[in-house]
This record gives C-alpha cells, structure tokens and sequence, in this order.
C-alpha cells in the first residue's frame, strides 16, 4: 500500500473505513477554485486545461484550501475532461460555459475515437501527485475522474446540457452502442484513477454529477454496469473509493452497490435518510447546501447543526458540501465552517 502509515491515520481515512476519529473530517468539493483570491492570481492569463498540464501550478493551486481552510483532505485540481483531451479529443472548457466537445460522440464509428488511456498519456498528472504528496505531509490527497454517464453526456451532447436529450436518446434508442460508449469511458476513467492511485492518491471520488436525471431502473440497467467496472478496476489498490452525484437521492442505494465505499449525499436529502438508502457497511459524506453560505454566520451554523445531528449516529461520516462551492462564496465563510465543524465533533 502506498499510503504512508500517517496519512492513513488521518481524520479523513479513518472516516472513510468508518474507524473512529477525533473529529469529524471536513474538505469540499471545488475547494480549489475561484471562491479564492489566491487562485484567481495563479490562474491569470492560463487557460483552464493548460492549466492542469502545469504540475507546480497544480500543486500550488491543490495546496491554497488546506493551507487557508484546514480541510482534512486535499482534491487534486484537475477537471473530468483532462483524460478525454489526453487521448485526443478535441475539447475546451469555456469560462462560465465548462466543457466543449468539437465533434461530439454520435455515432459507432465516432468510438474509435476513445483509444485506451495510459501513463504515458498523462505524464503531468504523476509528477504533480508526486509533488503534491511530498508537501502534503500527513494530509490525504484526493484523485478524482468523471464517471461514464457524467463523461457520455459532455461528449454527446457537445457541451453541458440540462436535459441531456441526445445522450438519453442514444441510451434508449441504441442501447448497443450506449453500452459500449459507457464500457470505452469505463476502461479510461479507471486506467485514470490508477495512474493517480499509483502516483500516491490515498483515496479516490468518481463524480457522476448529472446521473440524478435518471430513473432508478435505467441507472441500473445502462449505467450501473460502467461506473460497477471503474470501482472494479481500482478494488485491489484498498484505497477508500467515493462515489457522488447532484439529485441523486432515489439512486444512493445503487450508486453505493456499484462498488463504492462512501456514497455522497447532495442536501436534498438528510444524512440518516441517505444513511437508509446507502445501507449498511459504508461511509457517508455531505451534505451542508452549498448557498447556506451566503447566509449569516449564524445560519450557516444552525444548518451545519442539522448536518452534524442527522449524520450523528452514523459509523463514518465526512462532512461536506451537497455540491461544489460557488465561485462567489466568501472564503471566509469556509474557513469558519471548517473551524465549527471540527470544534462541534472534537473529542
Ligand atoms: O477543488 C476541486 O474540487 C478540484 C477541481 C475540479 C475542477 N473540476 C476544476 C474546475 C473538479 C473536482 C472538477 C470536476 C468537474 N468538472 C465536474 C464534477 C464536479 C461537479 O461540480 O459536479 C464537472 C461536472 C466538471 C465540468 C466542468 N468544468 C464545469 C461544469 C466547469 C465550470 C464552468 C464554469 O466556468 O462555471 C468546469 C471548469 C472548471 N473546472 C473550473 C474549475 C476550477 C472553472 C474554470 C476556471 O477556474 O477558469
């Protein structure tokens, strides 16, 4: 196991093999990112995608929450869509947009397109890992991938969608070639996660961020099958796997059994309802509404209160956003929530 002896001693690994800790473990989703001043200045004149091929810049950026916030694990500063550029995609991510796909995937002969993904094809990725380990001490770092549904709908429908009617229609319509779409985005996304995992990531999330569109019944059918291969391809490495998804409330139970070892909960629903969907025998992470924020420090913590209480009898909770920090957010705010959610759990 590569994880050093300290690191899995953390607050944020126990947690997620639902060990007891000495408070509850805290980051968020887009920690990294431009509710900071400090990212905002690294990143000016870079574009986002060059960006994550730059691995100082990565590190830096990957290191301004945990030095400014003291959340208990740090997230690789990357984005879903650096695999799909790497094997030759012809992509963007525009600002207030995110990801533009030149030519979308449509068609059987589109998928010879999605060649296999290997080391050599993301040789940044190692060394800022490597770097950023090295400075991280006994603070995990979190690798990260998109997951098949998620990546199928960027490359789809060309860009993001709020429907996503050309992915659902080759789902339903041509569910041969969705099938092996969603099997060619399983086989990159998990030669992915295994290149962070071997570069010194201690744990890793898969981010299905737009599955909540789906009914349990597809989930299950068409996509349950991908994501299940992704946890399998990294099982061996024991490095805790999450697994998370905005609206996804009527999926957690399935989202936990594709593989998962800690399900992600958005704040739509309370931690001991997602704790009864999830089952038994995993962790928990969420679920704080990402613009309570905006709200006085007051009410920031009486919702966090909630938070801690509906998680409270839980064995293994992570504390988190219900989705990513906004852009506009007060870095402040976070720091605070931080602060209170460690004092609130300490013993
Ligand atoms: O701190 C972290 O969480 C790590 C950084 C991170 C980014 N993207 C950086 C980023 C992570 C984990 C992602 C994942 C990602 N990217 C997801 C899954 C997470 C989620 O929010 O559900 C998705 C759906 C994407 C696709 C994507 N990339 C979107 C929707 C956007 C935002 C577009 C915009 O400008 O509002 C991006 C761009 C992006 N990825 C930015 C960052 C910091 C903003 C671009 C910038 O700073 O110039």
């Amino acid at each position: 196991m590569r994880t050093p002896p300290a690191t899995r001693d953390s607050a944020f690994l126990k947690a997620c093999r639902r060990e007891p800790v000495p408070h509850t473990p805290v980051w968020f989703m887009r920690q990294a990112g431009r509710s900071l001043p400090e990212y905002l200045k690294v990143r000016e004149g870079i574009a986002m995608l060059d960006s994550c091929m730059m691995p100082e810049l990565v590190t830096e950026i990957t290191l301004q929450p945990v030095r400014r916030h003291k959340v208990d694990a740090a997230i690789y500063f990357s984005d879903i869509v650096v695999p799909l550029k790497a094997i030759g995609i012809d992509l963007d991510i525009r600002p207030g947009v995110g990801p533009v796909i030149a030519e979308p995937i449509r068609t059987r002969a589109d998928l010879a397109r999605l060649r296999d993904l290997t080391p050599e094809d993301v040789p940044y990725v190692t060394e800022a890992i490597r770097m950023l380990t090295a400075e991280l001490g006994a603070t995990p770092l979190i690798g990260f991938a998109g997951a098949p549904f998620t990546l199928a709908s960027y490359l789809v429908e060309g860009g993001p969608s709020r429907n996503h009617e050309r992915t659902k229609a080759m789902m339903y319509g041509d569910p041969e070639l969705w099938a092996d779409l969603l099997d060619r985005l399983a086989e990159i996304t998990g030669a992915f996660l295994k290149v962070q995992i071997e570069a010194g990531a201690s744990a890793v999330q898969l981010f299905d961020s737009w599955v909540g569109a789906l009914a349990p019944a597809d989930y299950r059918r068409s996509v349950m099958p991908a994501s299940a291969k992704v946890f399998d391809a990294v099982a061996s490495y024991g490095v805790p796997r999450i697994h998370f998804g905005v609206g996804t409330g009527e999926l957690l139970g399935l989202m936990g059994e594709a593989g998962a070892d800690v399900v992600g909960v958005d704040w739509r629903v309370p931690m001991d309802e997602g704790a009864r969907r999830v089952g038994p025998g995993k962790a928990l992470q969420g679920n704080l509404d990402p613009a309570v924020l905006f709200a006085p420090t007051e009410a920031v913590e009486e919702k966090t209160r909630e938070v801690l209480d509906a998680a409270a009898g839980l064995e293994g909770h992570i504390f988190n956003l219900g989705h990513g920090v906004m852009p506009a957010t007060d870095p402040d705010a976070l720091t605070r929530l931080v602060e209170y959610v460690h004092q609130q759990t300490a013993h």
